[in-house]
């Protein structure tokens, strides 16, 4: 596969890297015993199975890009920018706030900063880090200099909350982590914070095993109907062992080939901040790499699943509990619907 603009850092293009990150999410606590009369679960199969202990759920009206936006402005104030810095917005969400227009159109008119070209990435669970690579190659050409790149997901909205969806439902959660995406100056020194390189890809021959069947156009009649919402169409589906099979397959295998890209070993990284699917995914991942526990951060106890952001949220997580600080190289993967799956590797 020929990949011209990879380790460009080292040619004549710009190379990017992240200036700050924040995250929010929604303040009501469901912990997996608050699920067990709704969905007919236990708090020892979900901990058993996954490793999750709580998740986020929001109240009321409470849309995708209210979470975003908060998680953006905690992102500007750690980077030490004004809202006005950021000249473009890319936004991973699966659960936007309408079907269209996009929800980065929501966001960017709730910072009130029209003008600026929005973009939402469709790519689930490798959704922030498709944004990062798509932001990173407007960065290297010059064409902008800060973009707000954000994964935000309500879950809690969109699933099944009664025993037929438990399979899915006690794994997701909701919350938001933004970043911007600046320019280097110059050429970065080997300690100084940039990103490396992200590697995608998909294999839309699984779309199905992890997937929303309707709203559809492949319907014949309204994209939308009752006998849908009886059947339940309108709900997440997965099969569950299939996609755990090819996520600890994927996920070793494309964070080697990110570490291959930019030059690193495995020993190099300081901190794998993987997506948080399932806490045995990422054990199974770091046993097989031989990557020591204390240097995988997993927050799918606290969070569940929250697709796109899990990333975004790891990275601030992780500064807040003073585990990643500047100078350190991170290595992220992620696996999921599409199946799609990616890794990115970076100096903070
Ligand atoms: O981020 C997107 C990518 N997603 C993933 O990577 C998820 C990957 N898959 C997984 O993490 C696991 O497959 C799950 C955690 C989703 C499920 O674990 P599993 O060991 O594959 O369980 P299963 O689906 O085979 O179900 C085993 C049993 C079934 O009962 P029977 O048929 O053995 O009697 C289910 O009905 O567990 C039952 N079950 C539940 N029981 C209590 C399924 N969901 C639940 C539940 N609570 N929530």
């Amino acid at each position: 596969m020929s990949r011209p603009l990879q380790n460009s850092h080292q040619k004549t293009l710009r190379t990017s890297r992240i200036l700050g990150v924040g995250s929010y999410v929604p303040p009501r606590i469901m912990k997996n015993d608050d699920l067990k009369d709704l969905m007919d679960t236990s708090d020892e199969w979900i901990r058993q199975r996954t490793g999750i202990e709580q998740r986020h759920w929001v109240e009321g009206t409470t849309n995708n890009s209210d979470l975003a936006l908060i998680a953006t402005e905690r992102a500007l104030e750690s980077a030490k920018l004004r809202k006005q810095d950021i000249d473009m917005i890319v936004y991973a969400t699966l659960s936007p706030d309408h079907d269209f227009p996009g929800t980065a159109c929501f966001l960017q008119a709730k910072l009130e900063l029209p003008g600026i070209p929005a973009i939402d990435v469709r790519q689930q669970c490798t959704g922030f880090i498709y944004a990062l690579s798509i932001a990173d190659q407007f960065i290297k050409t010059g064409a902008y200099n800060k973009i707000l790149i954000v994964g935000s997901e309500i879950h809690s909205k969109g699933v099944n909350k009664t025993p037929e969806g438990r399979d899915v439902a006690v794994l997701f959660g909701d919350g938001a982590g933004a970043v911007i995406l600046g320019a280097c100056e110059g050429i970065p020194g080997p300690d100084e914070s940039q990103l490396y390189c992200t590697q995608l890809h998909a294999d839309g021959s699984f779309a199905k095993e992890l997937w929303i069947e309707a709203p559809t156009h492949s319907n014949d009649g309204p994209r939308l109907s009752h006998e849908i919402i009886e059947k339940g169409l309108h709900f997440p589906s997965m099969n569950g062992k299939t996609v755990f099979v090819h996520a600890v397959k994927k996920m070793p295998e494309v964070l080697l080939e990110g570490l291959n890209e930019s030059g690193f070993t495995l020993d190099d990284v300081d901190l794998f901040i993987f997506h948080q699917a399932n806490l045995r995914i990422n054990e199974m991942i770091g046993k097989q790499l031989g990557i020591p526990e204390e240097k995988i951060f997993n927050t799918i106890q606290k969070f569940g699943n929250t697709t796109a952001a899990t990333i975004p949220l790891g990275l601030d997580e992780a500064v807040k509990a003073g585990k990643l600080k500047p100078g350190m190289l991170v290595a992220s993967a992620a696996f999921g619907s599409g199946f799609t799956w990616a890794s990115a590797v970076f100096r903070w």
